[in-house]
């Protein structure tokens, strides 16, 4: 069931222009793929030049309409608890495609559903590793990926970066700055 990376490879990232989306957008555009991204309209000039090929816009327009031809693999940052994005999200893979699905972690629900349309559906849980974030830094360095930082905060404001983050329609990263 489960396929090759291939170059072009259609690739669904659910709120792309968060803080990890607009990471997960350049990457994926890096490693060859055609990139379309879940947004709200402000962010889509953003994105298209952030490497996106094409954009949704999840306030007026359905994902699995909106998209066509059906991608390869969702990178899921939204979750079922907000907006059931990772069962719809089965609906748009082809056959041996795959769900990353980062929030919410994957239901046994969801895995059942994902065997009986021929599609994987896998959690994601970050786990410190300097080797991977070497070739980040390398790779922001040398200008590859840029860092969008929505906004810095002293550390005596955390609550007020951390209430930010919270409404869940940040733009690129918060930053809490710990000293001078
Ligand atoms: N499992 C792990 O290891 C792990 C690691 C990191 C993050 N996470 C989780 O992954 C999620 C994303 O993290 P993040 O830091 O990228 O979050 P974030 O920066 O807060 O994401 C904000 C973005 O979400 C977009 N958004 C909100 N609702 C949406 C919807 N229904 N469809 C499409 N886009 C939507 C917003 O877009 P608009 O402003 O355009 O509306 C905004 O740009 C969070 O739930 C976080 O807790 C998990």
């Amino acid at each position: 069931m489960s396929r090759a990376w291939n170059p072009g490879d259609r690739v669904l990232i659910h709120a792309a222009a968060g803080g990890v989306g607009h990471f997960a957008v350049q990457i994926a555009k890096q490693r060859g793929a055609w990139v379309i991204g879940t947004a709200s309209a402000r962010n889509h000039a953003w994105l298209l030049e952030l490497g996106a090929d094409e954009v949704v816009d999840y306030h007026t327009d359905r994902f699995e309409d909106a998209i066509g031809d059906g991608v390869h693999a969702v990178i899921d940052l939204v979750g079922d608890a907000v907006a059931d994005t990772s069962t719809r999200s089965l609906e748009v893979l082809h056959p041996g495609g795959i769900l990353v699905a980062v929030p919410s972690g994957v239901s046994p629900e969801l895995l059942d559903r994902a065997e009986k349309r021929g599609v994987r559906a896998s959690a994601f849980m970050v786990e410190p590793d300097g080797a991977a974030l070497t070739e980040i830094a390398r790779l922001i360095d040398a200008g590859a990926i840029s860092v969008y930082v929505e906004g810095v905060y002293p550390l005596h404001c955390a609550a007020e970066a951390h209430r930010r983050s919270e409404e869940g329609h940040g733009r690129g990263k918060v930053v809490l700055r710990v000293t001078e």
